[in-house]
């Protein structure tokens, strides 16, 4: 009998009876692969209903008679990692950890246990005991070190309470966590585990989503929480994340250069705790460093102000960020203006350029724009546009922009300029970190209280903030 196949999309996961050369659901060309059709037998249905908790069945509960689980927490010994997951890790749910090949998301997965002196069930299905026993060599050494500097109070252990498991049929590791469960599992990674119930190889579409599915009913059955990996490679091919993220309670994603040594942890999905929240880390000879303050690392330490240069106010999640935006406006050689942003949405730089050019009077149209992020950063935070603006005026007229000045400000298709969220704890951010103005909206509603030691400058539009700034200089 011929074997019956489904199409899964490998950018939003969904479902499909035939192939088709554009995914209907996200519009993304070929990304449709071929996967087994799971079997509907009696047990996979038992194990649906089971995933929400269930050996039995269930009857509704009143609302007020449910416990409540919010100090039940349980801390994984990194501060940062605890914050993002808003307050340490939630027993019995599944964490999400993607990213691209070496970005660390094994280092950070060994270095939880390390911290934390949980009993841990690391299961790992792409290294052998004794490549995972050298890196928990390295990481203790770091913890120790840190330790003496006194960044970690938690300290280290020497992990004694780790156990190794290498092994990728899921099936058995199940049975091995629940005879004995750990207070933490963590799995690395969902693309080399498999269940020997479906027949396709380790990594397809329908192996993952049975995977992650049995860890899921796993946690909520044994209260362990789990920590999966996953990878994500540049050109999305590899199934996975995408697809998982409507299983997971939680996806935290590593981004950041491969070359640089930051990091980024942005918490995509939470069902614990808030979303897009970041923390950074630093990758050194002994493992992933937390970064409390990146602010401080993001802002650089020019003696006197170079052209090109501006300081943008973020606000990812909970936490203001600032860092530098650089530009570089030069003559188009060739006949069409080149323009291309790193970490910077390119349709964004595209339309503010033509807002300073046809609202402000700037010629730009015959210019090479060049735009960067500093430390790898990628932003989506429209408050960046009024110092993606300024950075491109500033190269433009080869005019240094102060060294004290930040910006926060969203910048409107007709020049004007519009307030951001939380201008608040912005303003308050930038006057911790010594700034001594800010350009946010003129419409911007702040406390007045948050903006001691530094000066609130409002501008309405393009022209006034070309104003203000010659002013201020
Ligand atoms: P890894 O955690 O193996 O990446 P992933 O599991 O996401 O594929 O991290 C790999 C990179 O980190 C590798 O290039 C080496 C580097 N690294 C350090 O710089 N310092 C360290 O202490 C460790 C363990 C790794
Ligand atoms: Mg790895």
């Amino acid at each position: 009998m011929k074997q019956k196949t489904v199409w899964y999309c490998t950018s939003c996961g969904n479902e499909s009876s035939k192939w088709m050369g554009r995914c209907p659901a996200c519009g993304e060309w070929n990304t449709m692969v071929e996967a087994p059709v799971e079997q509907k037998s009696a047990s996979s249905r038992d194990s649906r209903s089971a995933s929400y908790g269930a050996e039995e069945r269930r009857k509704p509960v009143r609302l007020a008679e449910i416990e409540n689980g919010a100090e039940s927490r349980v801390s994984l010994g990194l501060g940062e990692v605890d914050r993002l997951l808003g307050g340490g890790i939630v027993p019995g749910s599944l964490v999400l950890v993607g990213g691209e090949p070496g970005i660390g998301k094994s280092t950070l997965s060994l270095q939880i246990p390390l911290r934390s002196g949980l009993k841990t069930l690391y299961v790992t299905g792409e290294e052998s005991a004794r490549q995972v026993k050298m890196r928990a060599e390295r990481l203790s050494r770091g913890i120790g070190k840190q330790e003496g500097v006194g960044a970690d109070p938690a300290g280290g252990t020497s992990g004694q309470q780790v156990d190794i498991f290498c092994e990728t049929c899921i099936d058995n590791i199940v049975e091995q966590a629940a005879a004995n469960p750990p207070q933490l599992m963590i799995v690395d990674s969902v693309q080399t585990m498999y269940t020997s119930t479906i027949e396709s190889t380790p990594g397809s579409v329908s192996q993952i989503k049975e995977v992650a599915a049995m860890l899921l009913r796993f946690a909520k059955q044994t209260g362990v929480p789990v920590l999966l990996i996953g990878h994500i490679t540049k050109d999305g091919y590899i199934a996975g994340p995408k697809i998982l993220e409507h299983i997971v309670d939680v996806v935290l994603q590593f981004e950041g250069e491969n070359r640089g040594s930051y990091r980024i942890l942005r918490s995509i999905k939470n069902r614990f705790g808030s979303t897009s929240d970041i923390a950074v880390f630093e990758m050194t000879g002994e493992g992933l460093k937390e970064v409390r303050n990146p602010s401080e690392m993001l802002i650089p330490m020019h003696e006197s102000g170079l052209s090109g240069a501006a300081i943008c106010v973020t606000l990812d999640g909970t936490r203001p960020l600032l860092f530098e935006v650089q530009a570089l406006v030069s003559s188009a050689v060739y006949g069409t203006a080149q323009r291309s942003a790193t970490g910077f949405d390119t349709r964004r730089l595209n339309m503010l350029l033509a807002v300073l050019e046809k609202r402000a009077g700037f010629h730009l149209s015959a210019k090479d724009v060049f735009l960067n992020m500093a430390g790898g950063l990628k932003v989506s935070d429209p408050a960046a546009d009024l110092a993606v603006s300024c950075a491109v005026l500033s190269s433009n007229f080869d005019f240094p922009l102060p060294l004290d000045c930040c910006f926060a400000a969203e910048v409107g298709l007709s020049g004007e300029i519009r307030p951001v969220t939380q201008t608040d704890r912005r303003i308050a951010e930038a006057a911790r970190l010594g700034f001594k103005k800010i350009f946010v909206s003129s419409y911007s509603s702040y406390d007045a209280k948050s903006a001691k030691g530094i000066q609130v400058m409002k501008v309405s539009d393009i022209p006034a903030l070309v104003k203000a700034l010659f002013k201020a200089s």
